[in-house]
């Protein structure tokens, strides 16, 4: 007996390649629409109407031009060059101008708008949130520790969270909006959308819908951020039964949006109302115990940097241009955006084409425009986590990107002589795993091989080493962003991308 899973690819990325499917393409999915904002208004509270009220209908109005809602846009949406606009059509001035890794000085200015705490979860949509959540929850050792899906009362989406240490990962996939409407307000994601989510599952099959922080204030930093030029995307909304947490959106880049969560009793949240916790079956932990990056790719670096830096007032804590990290075949600009404690770190990716197309052009058109292209996830003790994971690559876990030649190894002991013992740096060679250092500290990083149908979103597993210090409090941490971010083995990882992507453009041409 054969059972055959099938999933489609961007019809751009389709067209490009023009040899026809094996199977008759009728269309997985309904009709693509608009944002979720209008939506999001029609069911908005009563509060939100009265205190609002026209100003939130401007800034729809506003996010009009870019693409109104219930317009339907699934050509647009297919269509990479064309979702350029989702960055550049506000007027924001392209204010940011690169220096390059040898000329930035680093510098905190304390320049946030609002306070913003720290990562708080990262949400993907995707087709199915049983399947995909339990394959994550095995491959990173990570138990799916609350739910909220129709045994919760849930009949509008299906969210399984997964936790180690702060890292929080949620899976959220939709109902049907016929029986969802028939229990008004039962989801507990209350910017959820079905035209939404139908054009963006369409639209980018599995990716990162939400980079979600916690702030002191959600409401404020809403208001703040739509005042400095952010696309309103959902506006505050209060959970629970009094009001315990509240949650509101705005448009990151491309189809992601920043969201802002904050709550009347930090210490007692489990994670938000709505949701019930899980007793694991089994304990798993891999040693993952922090969001340390959330990396997007966006076609122009310009406006999307200034965009970001002028509703947040986060400011430039590292960037990078094609001559500091890029391989001899393609590059990329990058630019690091920093909240003032610097927890929470977003750098953004341009491509940078040289003699082939940029690995973060191949993200583009593959995932039909901008989005998140990976999670850097923090471990205290990399060579125990990458141990676990590869144990169970092949059984439904994660494959990784291929190592770097053994020659990296031969150069390592200069280089990480005094942070390593021998042992370790065997160890490194071992799992793959790359070494960096900055005037700060060191880091250790490797990354996985796209982990869905497309060749878009992966993972980086890191582990930073050095930077301790000591807060008001006395407590000791670790500086965010120690060692780096690994521009001394971006061209290795590129390198390796770009052989990953040779080996898929080989088949395509063999077939
Ligand atoms: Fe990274």
């Amino acid at each position: 007996m054969s059972i055959l899973f099938s999933t489609s690819h961007t019809s751009l990325i389709s067209s490009k390649v023009g040899t026809p499917s094996r199977l008759s393409s009728a269309s997985k999915w309904g009709v693509s629409s608009g944002r979720i904002t209008e939506s999001s208004w029609r069911r908005r509270p009563h509060w939100i109407s009265r205190k609002y009220g026209a100003a939130w209908r401007r800034n729809l109005v506003a996010a009009c031009s870019i693409k109104c809602p219930g317009e339907a846009s699934s050509r647009v949406a297919e269509t990479g060059k064309e979702r350029e606009s989702d960055t550049t059509h506000v007027e924001i001035p392209n204010v940011f101008k690169l220096m390059g890794y040898g000329k930035f000085v680093r510098h905190n200015p304390l320049s946030d708008h609002f306070s913003v705490r720290r990562f708080h979860h990262v949400e993907f949509w995707c087709s199915d949130a049983t399947n995909v959540s339990r394959r994550f929850s095995f491959g990173l050792g990570m138990p799916i520790v609350a739910k909220s899906d129709i045994s919760t009362g849930n009949l509008t989406h299906a969210s399984y969270l997964l936790r180690s240490g702060t890292l929080n990962l949620l899976f959220s996939a939709s109902y049907t909006s016929s029986i969802s409407a028939s229990t008004p307000g039962n989801s507990s994601i209350p910017s959820f959308s079905f035209p939404t989510f139908r054009r963006f599952a369409a639209t980018h099959g599995l990716a990162v819908r939400a980079i979600a922080v916690e702030v002191e204030d959600a409401e404020a930093a809403f208001e703040t951020s739509v005042a400095h030029g952010a696309r309103p995307s959902h506006p505050p909304t209060p959970l629970g039964d009094d009001g315990e947490a509240v949650v509101a959106e705005v448009s990151l880049y491309g189809d992601v949006v920043l969201r802002y969560i904050s709550f009347k009793r930090p210490e007692h949240s489990f994670f938000l109302p709505g949701f019930e916790s899980i007793d694991p079956e089994v304990p798993l932990d891999y040693g993952f115990r922090r969001l340390d990056h959330a990396v997007g790719n966006v076609p122009e670096l310009g406006p999307a940097v200034a965009y970001v830096k002028r509703f947040t007032g986060f400011h430039n804590f590292a960037e990078f241009t094609t001559e500091d990290v890029g391989s001899d075949e393609s590059g990329l600009n990058s630019a690091v955006l920093a909240n003032n404690n610097e927890t929470v770190l977003l750098p953004i990716n341009e491509p940078v084409n040289g003699t082939r197309l940029s690995n973060i052009q191949t993200f583009l058109d593959h995932n039909a425009g901008p989005g998140v292209q990976h999670l850097a996830m923090g471990t205290n003790d990399i060579f125990r986590t990458l141990r676990e994971m590869r144990e169970r690559r092949g059984f439904g876990g994660f494959e990784f990107m291929p190592p770097p030649p053994v020659t990296y190894y031969r150069n390592l002991a200069p280089r990480a002589g005094d942070v390593l013992t021998e042992e370790q740096m065997r160890e490194c060679e071992e799992f793959g795993i790359l070494f960096d250092r900055d005037e700060q500290g060191a880091l250790l990083q490797t990354f996985t091989a796209p982990v869905g149908d497309r060749p878009t979103f992966f993972f980086e597993i890191i582990q930073r080493v050095g930077c301790m210090t000591k807060d008001e409090h006395g407590k000791t941490f670790q500086k965010g962003g120690c060692g780096g971010f690994g521009k001394g083995n971006f061209s290795e990882l590129y390198k390796s991308i770009e052989e990953y992507a040779k080996m898929l453009e080989a088949k395509i041409a063999f077939n």
